[in-house]
């Protein structure tokens, strides 16, 4: 496995993270001995990087984390997790929520209590705001908090999630540098974020943490135009009407493009999340130990090639814009 400077923070993290939404919530039925050996063989094979959030089934992926450090004590693992806005309301905020409503400093005590019960520990290594609205940008209070949680000890660092609709609204308060790290969506589909956030991340120190590498599961190359989704499964959703089939036309594209280049396309989209200089580590959503295996082993390969980093690049799809049509 390779490791990787996570910003000025320092920390050696595994260019493979852990992602454990699925873990939690959101992703239909998860059988938890599951969990917890597909974290184990994570961190078997070098992994010392878990994402989790409050919101991953409300503490249900943290305590499966804590769980797993105590039966493997001494193991450096560097653990993040999120604060959610207070709800009920949108996600990701409206332009007309205030922050004072979504992220009160009782809310956010009271989730940086819970995750630090939940994950049994008196300190979190990163605490991130899970996700944010640009009409925030000219007093982002919120982060004043997260320092003194930092004074007090309870959390190493602080970090911001993006809101996908708009991931350049952190670009401020990484200008402001009040954050450490910022999780960004990145992945063959969608390359927004190398465009200013990689740049001005890597100018003010900040360490970037990749999400949603494999577009929740669509450039691992598996999904067919007939795959359904079990009941309270996301991708229900994500994929709804023509977009399963939109997307697979898609990543057969992909497919001839790596041709014989790369053995596996899972292997190949995670490479090209870790490419970019700016990126610390790429968290992958990991269900089982196979899972954890097939995507550590992208930690442990040579880097993808130029030429096929520019080819894929080709693939960048500009979903959101509702004038491109369907
Ligand atoms: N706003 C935020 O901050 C935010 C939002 C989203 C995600 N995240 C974080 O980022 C992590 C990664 O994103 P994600 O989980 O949403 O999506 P993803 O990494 O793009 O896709 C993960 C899914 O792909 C499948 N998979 C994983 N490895 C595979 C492999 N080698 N071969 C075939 N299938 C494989 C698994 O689902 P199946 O086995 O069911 O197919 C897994 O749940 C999350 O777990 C979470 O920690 C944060």
């Amino acid at each position: 496995m390779q490791y990787r400077t996570f910003g000025q923070v320092g920390w050696k993290v595994s260019a493979i993270g852990a992602g454990t939404w699925a873990l939690g919530s959101n992703w239909g039925p998860q059988d938890d001995r599951q969990s917890v050996a597909a974290l184990h063989k994570a961190l078997d094979l070098g992994c010392n990087f878990i994402d989790t959030a409050r919101a991953y089934g409300n503490g249900r992926s943290e305590r499966i984390i804590a769980q797993v450090l105590k039966e493997r004590s001494g193991d450096q693992v560097y653990l993040a997790s999120k604060i959610p806005p207070k709800m009920p309301g949108d996600w990701p905020p409206s332009p007309y929520d205030a922050l004072e409503d979504r992220y009160p400093a009782s809310h956010v005590q009271a989730e940086l209590e819970a995750s630090l019960h939940d994950l049994q520990t008196d300190c979190i290594d990163l605490m991130q705001i899970h996700t944010w609205s640009r009409a925030w940008n000219d007093h982002p209070a919120v982060f004043e908090q997260m320092a003194r949680f930092k004074q007090q000890g309870k959390i190493r660092a602080i970090g911001i999630s993006t809101p996908e609709h708009d991931q350049n609204a952190v670009l401020d308060l990484m200008r402001m540098k009040l954050v450490d790290s910022v999780q960004v969506i990145y992945n063959i589909f969608d390359q927004d974020a190398s465009m200013q956030i990689f740049p001005l991340a890597q100018q003010m120190g900040i360490a970037i943490i990749v999400r949603v590498p494999f577009d929740e599961s669509s450039l691992t190359g598996k999904l067919t135009a007939t795959t359904t989704f079990a009941e309270g499964d996301i991708r229900g959703g994500y994929f709804a009407g023509d977009r399963l089939d939109r997307t697979v036309r898609r990543v057969e594209a992909i497919r001839q493009s790596i041709a014989d280049r790369e053995p596996e396309m899972a292997t190949a989209a995670l490479k090209f999340a870790m490419k970019p200089k700016a990126v610390s580590t790429v968290i992958p959503g990991i269900r089982n130990a196979r899972q954890a295996e097939l995507n550590c082993s992208a930690g442990d390969q040579p880097p993808l090639s130029n030429e096929l980093e520019a080819e894929l690049r080709r693939h960048y799809w500009r979903r959101p814009f509702w004038y491109a049509g369907k």
